[in-house]
């Protein structure tokens, strides 16, 4: 029985090399993963590439290079870029693997054997970069593609198809019974709007290249690019190979994307699904576009930024907490480097990071580092509440993708205990022996309010929370606090050991 929280990100095209697009939504993913890890639940987080089909065979053939060794040569380049970003996953799924190969062979057997698939002929203007048939609104003037701008190219040839047109009502009853399957829900009303304007069968092979999955029953053809990709997703769960691990992951609890793909896996995926008779996904979620004057930002167009060129100036953590910070998780929103600077200055620097150093360095000062003994474990007042403010409202933003406002809730907390800080002025109780106790007990709430920093923002900045952690003395590991008792007030135990440590993050130089 399935007992694991399933996560994917789409698997990338390698033509070329990540940009901050798909690094947003790998992150998101991770936030998502490391959350609910978090939570204590067991998790399959997936990510991989798209290796097969034309935009990976141009892109090697531009490099005089076969398209096997392309490949292989971008991939570690990806995983690079993941590595350096403290993606978390469980798996890495390469298309062009051997486990791959064999599961949609045995998938797309499925759909011919179910009486799904037959031969046909098609003509058509098609986009190389999305890997798709265009018609109508989606073909600008000049016939160019609207999401790349570059020229379609007419495709005519004689093709396997499925049967998408006999799936129409199983579609429209799906979504109608589980409005949650494709979020937001202005993402679902185009879905339902799309295939209640009545669905064609798709080519789902091809014979004018042989850089694909051979089609089993003739080996002429091979896999069209999309129906190879989209059972990645199947593949990496042991299907066919480990049933019981099967059944505990799938159906995925969510696929991650732009609308870009959306099409594909709200209509054509499920529809494949059914005729194979496997469970559909529960849910797709379909986040914005990160934008570059005012386009989607993509390397085709030349608009691409390398994550590696904002890491170096803001460290990685600040890199994962800008993107979800800035741009309300499902809407588009766009990068710039005044904006990320802003942020960076006046909540990580200023916010989290002064305030941690604040809050050390005074306990270093009036308590030789040692927390204090409180008059209370159970707290009160203004701090005690933006706590509890912060563990509602941090878990219930992330189980709704409100990845965006959990984040703000956690700078939120930030701000509040800056605030508090000022209005106890701990600096002035020092002065005034008397008052020992309520420095101690603000203090000991102060450390307390840096424990739930360390915790709650461990899915967003693992690097910056551990590093926290260290800070704080505790001795148990950050990886193994659980929520939802991680989140009590007054576990810190009185007696540890604090140091300060290096700032957590450091000013920017103009
Ligand atoms: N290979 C297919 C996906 C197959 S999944 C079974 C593909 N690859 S892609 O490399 O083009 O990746 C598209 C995805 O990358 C988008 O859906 C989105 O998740 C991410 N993004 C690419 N550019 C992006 C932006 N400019 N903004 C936000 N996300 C973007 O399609």
């Amino acid at each position: 029985m399935k007992d694991t929280f399933y996560i994917t990100t789409p698997i990338y095209y390698v033509n070329d090399v990540p940009h901050i697009g798909h690094a947003y939504t790998t992150v998101a993913c991770d936030v998502i993963a490391r959350y609910r890890r978090l939570r204590g639940e067991k998790v399959f987080f997936l990510t991989g590439t798209d290796e097969h089909g034309q935009t990976n065979l141009r892109a090697a053939q531009q490099r005089g290079l076969k398209p096997q060794e392309w490949v292989d040569q971008i991939v570690p380049q990806w995983k690079e870029v993941w590595e350096r970003l403290e993606i978390s996953y469980d798996d890495f799924i390469r298309t062009t693997e051997e486990r791959h190969g064999r599961s949609v062979q045995d998938f797309v057997q499925r759909l011919y054997d179910a009486g799904d698939v037959y031969l046909g002929t098609y003509e058509g203007l098609y986009c190389i970069s999305c890997e798709e048939f265009k018609t109508g609104s989606e073909i600008l003037d000049g016939q160019l593609c609207a999401i790349h701008k570059i020229p379609l190219e007419r495709v005519q040839e004689q093709n396997y198809f499925f049967r998408l047109s006999a799936y129409q009502d199983r579609l429209l009853k799906l979504y109608e019974e589980h409005p949650e399957f494709v979020r937001p829900e202005t993402r679902m009303n185009e879905v339902v709007a799309f295939v209640k304007g009545g669905l064609q069968d798709f080519s789902m092979s091809r014979t004018s290249f042989d850089w694909g999955v051979p089609i089993p029953w003739d080996p002429k053809h091979v896999v069209y690019v999309w129906v190879d990709a989209l059972f990645n997703y199947i593949t990496a769960t042991g299907f066919g190979v480990d049933e019981q691990r099967f059944r505990s992951i799938w159906p995925a609890d969510v696929h991650m994307m732009s609308k870009d793909i959306l099409r594909f896996h709200a209509v054509f995926w499920p529809a494949m699904l059914m005729s194979a008779g496997l469970p559909v996904p529960r849910s797709v979620f379909v986040h914005g576009y990160l934008l570059v004057g005012g386009e989607k930002m993509s390397k085709t167009r030349l608009t691409g930024i390398h994550p590696f060129q904002l890491t170096g100036h803001f460290g990685v953590d600040a890199y994962r907490y800008y993107f979800l910070r800035e741009v309300p998780f499902g809407q588009d929103g766009s990068f710039s480097w005044e904006s990320m600077a802003a942020r960076y200055n006046a909540e990580l620097a200023n916010g989290l990071g002064n305030l941690a150093s604040r809050i050390l360095a005074m306990a270093g000062s009036y308590f030789g580092g040692v927390v204090p003994e409180p008059s209370s474990r159970e707290g009160s007042g203004r701090l005690r509440e933006a706590a509890t403010a912060l563990v509602g409202r941090f878990p219930a933003h992330m189980e709704a993708f409100q990845l965006s406002d959990a984040v703000g809730a956690l700078d939120g907390f930030v701000r509040e205990a800056n605030r508090y800080l000022v209005e106890v002025a701990p600096w002035n109780l020092a002065k005034d022996e008397g008052r020992r106790q309520d420095l101690a007990d603000s203090l000991y709430a102060s450390l307390e309010a840096l424990r739930l920093i360390a915790v709650f923002a461990s899915p967003v900045m693992p690097g910056a929370s551990a590093r926290l952690w260290a800070q704080l003395g505790i001795a148990e590991q950050l990886s193994a606090q659980y929520l939802p008792r991680a989140a009590q007030w007054g576990l810190l135990e009185p007696g540890t050991r604090t140091s300060k440590g290096e700032a957590l993050f450091p000013r920017l130089d103009d």
